[in-house]
């Protein structure tokens, strides 16, 4: 009897954590903008983290955490074709800016491995910086287009 208990209990947990995540990240009335947005929440949220880690000198979550923004998922087929044909050759910057997030992600990883902390502030630094640099140069431009 109580085993059954159990994997029912279970089931329902994981039933619960399935559809709380789904309203978290599906609060959709324009699916091509969320899909964009949502990626960048979680560059924020392994932001924060990254921050905690070199505060509290936690390697491996600096690790984790830039691993995180390293392979963050990209924005959908329907997002990304939007953004070609309405930024025309202006894409090509707007890739080099999402290059310099993505390059200093990698080094940081490395830095991390290397319990580095010298380099992993260096490289933060640099991470940020193409945050707001994009964010200065894109971020109302691609909302427009993607709204
Ligand atoms: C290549 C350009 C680019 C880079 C690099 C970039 N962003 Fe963004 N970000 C955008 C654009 C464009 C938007 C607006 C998206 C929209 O409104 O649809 C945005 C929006 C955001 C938002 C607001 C999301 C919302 O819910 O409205 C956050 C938070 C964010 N970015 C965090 C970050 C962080 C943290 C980094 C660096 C680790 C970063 N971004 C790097 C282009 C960029």
């Amino acid at each position: 009897m109580l085993p059954l208990k159990k994997t029912t209990l279970l089931l329902l947990t994981s039933l619960l954590t399935l559809s709380s995540t789904q309203a978290i990240s599906a609060p959709t009335n324009n699916e091509d903008q969320d899909t964009l947005k949502i990626i960048m929440q979680g560059l924020l949220k392994n932001t924060h983290k990254i921050t905690q880690g070199i505060v509290l000198h936690d390697f491996e979550l600096i690790e984790k955490s830039a691993k995180n923004i390293a392979e963050h998922p990209k924005p959908s087929m329907i997002t990304r074709m939007k953004l070609v044909k309405a930024m025309g050759s202006d894409m090509g910057k707007f890739k080099t800016k999402d290059d310099v997030v993505h390059h200093s992600s990698v080094n940081l990883i490395k830095a991390a491995q290397q319990k580095d902390m010298h380099a992993i502030q260096q490289e933060y630094q640099i991470m940020i910086n193409g945050c707001v640099a994009c964010h200065g140069e894109f971020k109302e431009r691609v909302a427009k287009i993607l709204k």
